[in-house]
């Protein structure tokens, strides 16, 4: 497979500022938005930016705080889902849209799902949770928080990045680790530090998974140990619409690690 270009802007869709959020939208059709995880940016996506950004209207957030968008203080996963269903929403015109998000991409899925039901017609859920945090996955994220405002960002990001993707994507896709670097390195450590925060107070949404009623495709590496696959599958069970899918050799980034067999899923979710 041929690793992604680094630093370069993949696609032809031009970031705007929607308010203080960047967005790039791609093609035309019915709109999808991306969401990407913490401390990234639009261009995780950009292997499912090429290959649906033709037939659909692929609209490619980042995250306030992350990549080209400003930061907004102190904002909660639930104010994040605000902010961007208000930038992106102008961008559906009129058509419900396909949600997609990646970890932190999909707690503010759920909150922006649960918000406005039916602007939404779909989902793909990739490497997330529904859960909130375990007590000491909170204190965890406090202490990662107070960390990176005393030793910047690549004192508490480069440490994750070997639990982010699989060993086999470490060994044999250098681009990829590059560009998981680039991603992450230019993040703010305020921004690091309030999205750490954010998460640690998150909305449980386990309880509540039957309200997500919508289609949805879930998806995850099978080397996956932030978020495995056996805490996909069960939360798969509890929502009423759901089919799981599992990518062999992947890690927490699936849709970057093995974009090939990842985007034949989502096409034929799309096609159903
Ligand atoms: C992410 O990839 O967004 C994070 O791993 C989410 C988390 O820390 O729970």
């Amino acid at each position: 497979m041929i690793g992604p270009k680094i630093g370069s802007v993949f696609t032809s869709g031009e970031c705007i500022l929607q308010g203080s959020v960047s967005v790039s939208v791609h093609g035309s059709g019915i709109p999808i938005l991306m969401v990407h995880g913490f401390a990234l940016d639009h261009r995780m996506w950009h292997h499912q930016i090429d290959a649906f950004g033709k037939e659909y209207r692929v609209i490619a957030v980042d995250v306030p705080g992350c990549g080209n968008s400003h930061a907004s203080r102190n904002q909660s996963i639930a104010e994040m889902a605000i902010e961007i269903f208000e930038a992106v929403e102008p961008h559906f015109e009129g058509q419900a849209a396909i949600y997609m998000g990646l970890s932190m991409g999909g707690y503010i899925g759920w909150e922006m799902i649960s918000r406005y039901r039916t602007a939404f017609q779909a989902a793909v859920m990739c490497d997330t949770r529904a859960a909130a945090d375990m007590p000491t996955t909170a204190e965890g994220r406090r202490q990662m928080a107070k960390k990176v405002l005393e030793e910047g960002v690549e004192s508490v990001l480069a440490p994750m990045i070997p639990r982010l993707l699989s060993d086999q994507t470490q060994a044999e896709q250098p681009a990829v680790v590059e560009l998981m670097k680039s991603m992450m390195f230019r993040v703010p450590p305020q921004t690091v530090h309030d999205h750490q925060i954010a998460m640690s107070q998150r909305q449980d949404f386990q309880p509540s998974l039957a309200i997500f009623d919508l289609p949805m495709l879930l998806i995850c590496g099978t080397e996956d140990i932030l978020t495995p696959p056996k805490e996909m599958k069960r939360m798969a069970e509890g929502l009423p619409n759901a089919c799981y899918v599992e990518i062999e050799t992947a890690g927490h980034m699936a849709p970057l690690e093995q974009p090939v067999i990842v985007n034949e899923h989502i096409a034929r979710f799309l096609q159903q």
